[in-house]
Formats: structure tokens, sequence, C-alpha cells
């Protein structure tokens, strides 16, 4: 018996890191899951390491910052496999630079289309079908949904709208039996920060000072709290932003 068994996952960015781990989390707590990424080779080798490990999976290519794709997705989803009853926004995007770089301008309009309205197009795509199976949504915040780290303001304020698109979406789904929640990692060695963090040891240091546990975080570390806000166990909490980043956000 697994925690989600019976249950149908679409994880965004699911062909990297953190959304990688809760795809392979949620396959073997029993649930069936849909990888979808824009980068389909890494969506598809998800796919074949929860296979191979027994599970049952699929790999679609998907860009959520592009509605019209969105909704032809939700559409072939809902027709080929069935209705989702766990939405997984973990897709998402981090440029560090500075205002005044020459990126600037791109760097905000990429990171409010993907980690803003990627959000609000995958709910709204989804929405019937979540109604239909009580569903769970669980978005990807950050530390940042509360804090600045440097060189990041666009990232900072798109964290900070899935902290209220959570329960702006908690508060408007409730009666339909649908719960939306969100989860703060602290920083995670993944392919996010990896190249960042080479060139910038400094920038290591300056995270490391903040975690009293000590340590940075694995994708492990978000897949515990991602099983639990899409099983029962957390059948009353709906609207709220776990942080899982080792104590920064306490120093
Ligand atoms: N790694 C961290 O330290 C950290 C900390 C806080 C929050 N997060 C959040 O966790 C989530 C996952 O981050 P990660 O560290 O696993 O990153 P990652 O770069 O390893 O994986 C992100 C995945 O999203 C995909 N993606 C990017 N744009 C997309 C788009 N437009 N449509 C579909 N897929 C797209 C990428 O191809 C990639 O496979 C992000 O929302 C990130 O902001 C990460």
């Amino acid at each position: 018996m697994g925690l989600l068994d019976g249950h149908l996952a679409f994880v965004t960015g699911g062909g990297s890191g953190i959304g990688r781990g809760i795809a392979q989390g949620y396959s073997r707590e029993g649930a069936k899951v849909i990888v979808a990424d824009v980068n389909v080779a890494g969506a598809e080798e998800t796919a074949r390491l929860v296979e191979d490990a027994g599970g049952e999976a699929w790999a679609i290519e998907l860009d959520v910052a592009n509605m019209q794709a969105v909704q032809s997705v939700a559409r072939k989803v809902e027709a080929d496999i069935g209705p989702i009853s766990v939405l997984v926004n973990n897709a998402g995007i981090v440029r560090r630079a500075t205002i005044d770089s020459a990126t600037a301008i791109d760097d905000w309009n990429d990171t409010v289309a993907i980690n803003i309205s990627g959000l609000f197009n995958c709910v709204h795509s989804f929405q019937d079908q979540l109604k239909s199976t009580k569903g769970r949504v669980i978005n990807l915040g950050s530390i940042q949904s509360f804090v600045h780290t440097a060189n990041s303001v666009a990232y900072t304020t798109s964290k900070g709208a899935v902290k209220n698109f959570t329960i702006g979406m908690a508060a408007e789904l409730a009666p339909f039996g649908v719960r939306v929640n969100a989860i703060g990692p602290g920083l995670i060695f993944t392919p996010l920060n990896e190249k960042g963090i080479q060139q910038n040891p400094e920038m290591l240091e300056r995270f490391m000072r903040h975690i009293p546990m000590g340590r940075p975080g694995t994708p492990d570390d978000i897949v515990g709290p991602a099983i639990f806000l899409a099983s029962d166990l957390s059948q009353y909490v709906t609207g709220v932003l776990i942080p899982s980043d080792g104590g920064y956000l306490t120093v």
C-alpha cells in the first residue's frame, strides 16, 4: 500500500532535479506519473527511471509558459490517460543578474512567464480534471518567497507571487475539494544552481552561513513534503507554503 495509490500526477519540469525526484517518489508511493518538460530528453529519462523501478510514467514535451500548448496537453492527457489528481507546478528558472545588466529585461520577462504565468496556465487548463478528482496542487515556491538572495529580483518577485497564488487558489478551489499548497526549498543542489555555485564559491559560503543544519539539500529533501501534500495525510491542509530549507529562514 502506497500513500498515493490510485493517483495520476502531472509534474512540470520533471526532467531534472527536484521534479525528477518528486516523479520518482510519487511512483514509489503508487502514483502513475506524467513528466512534462520543455526538455523532452530529460522528461524521457525520468520516465525511464520510473519504469525501470517498476512504475508507470509518460513523458510529454511542454513549455508551461505557452497557454495554448498547456491547454492542448491537458485535453490530450484527459483523453489518452485520464483526469489527473495531482498537479505539481515545479518548472522554474533562475537567472542571477543585477537590474542594470544587459539581460535584465529578458530575464524579467522569462521569469514571470515561466515561474508565475506557468502556474496559472497549468491550474487553469487542468481545473476541471482537478475538480472531478478532488485533486491536489503543489506549487514550488522557495525561501525567496520570503527573503531575497543576491542578484535575483525577478526570481524573488516570482516566488513571492507563488505564495500568494497558492493562498488565492486554495481559497477559491476549496469548495470543490481541491487543496492547493506550496513547498519552499532552500539551497538544493540541482542543475538549476550547479553552474552559479561553481562560478561563485562565495555564494555557497553565504548560503551555508545561513543553514543551521549545516548542509545543502538534495531533491530527496523536497520529496517527503511533496508526498505529504499530495496524500491524504494532509487532508485538512490547504493554502500553506512549507519551507524545507535546513533552517535557512530561522537565522
Ligand atoms: N534548486 C534549488 O535550490 C531551488 C530552491 C528553491 C526553489 N527551487 C524551485 O524548484 C523548482 C525546480 O528546480 P530545480 O532545482 O529542480 O531546477 P532544474 O533546473 O534542475 O529543473 C527545472 C526543470 O524545469 C524545466 N523547465 C524550465 N522551463 C520550463 C518551461 N518553460 N516549461 C517546462 N519545463 C521547464 C527545465 O527544463 C528543467 O528540467 C523550480 O521552480 C525552482 O525555482 C529550487
